[in-house]
């Protein structure tokens, strides 16, 4: 199956998840989430905010500004394809609605930071593989704003299980993530890649 294919799949499962479902699913995510040492280790942490069927994260971003972390959510800039983090205080005061349906801070509430200093990533997808490649919603907004942050900022991909798929066909201009979370597992996606990289080298050896 081609990244479309597989797109329109996970799309149509996802959508067949009832909100409770992503609700107690989004909530078992965030448990996950709290225990990882990515998530306790940081303070400038940038996560997406949320539509109707994607993981929700109301509750970590809340969770976490209460808990004194830094957090950021993503603002696109005019007709470009570049997120840039914004500052969030308060989540219930400051979004509204942009362009592309997507909760954002308004106006008089950006606070723009720089990508390079966050130290945590958390991103939304479609579907990924345990190799930590991802499919989004096919505008490429992540490979391109992942590609201009700190390699040693942690990047983890909240995800359904339903999303994780055998194997995502991959161009160069796909980022891979390090970790991603689901309502069953963590998954260590860096150490798959090394895995398969290792077993790879070895049978073209042979
Ligand atoms: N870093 C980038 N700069 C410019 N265009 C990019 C970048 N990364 C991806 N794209 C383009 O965005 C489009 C969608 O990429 P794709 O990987 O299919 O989407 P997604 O990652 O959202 O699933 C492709 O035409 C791709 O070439
Ligand atoms: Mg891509």
């Amino acid at each position: 199956m081609n990244k479309a294919e597989i797109r329109n799949n996970i799309l149509k499962k996802r959508l067949s998840l009832s909100p409770e479902e992503i609700k107690n699913k989004s909530h078992k995510i965030f448990l996950n989430l709290v225990k990882t040492p990515e998530f306790l280790n940081s303070s400038d942490i940038m996560f997406y905010v949320s539509t109707k069927s994607e993981v929700q994260t109301e509750e970590m971003i809340k969770s976490s500004i209460m808990m004194g972390k830094n957090i950021f959510v993503p603002i696109i800039l005019s007709d470009s394809i570049n997120l840039v983090p914004s500052r969030l205080i308060d989540f219930d005061r400051e979004l509204a609605k942009g362009k592309k349906g997507i909760f954002e801070p308004k106006e008089e509430y950006r606070r723009l930071f720089p990508a390079k200093d966050l130290d945590l990533i958390i991103l939304p997808g479609v579907a990924f593989d345990t190799e930590g490649n991802r499919i989004g919603r096919g505008l490429g907004y992540y490979d391109n704003f992942l590609k201009g942050v700190n390699p040693s900022t942690n990047t983890i991909a909240l995800a359904f299980e339903i999303q994780i798929v055998e194997k995502i066909p991959t161009n160069e201009k796909d980022v891979p993530v390090n970790k991603i979370i689901t309502e069953k597992r963590i998954i260590n996606s860096s150490e798959y890649r090394v895995y398969y990289e290792q077993r790879d080298t070895k049978h073209r050896g042979k």
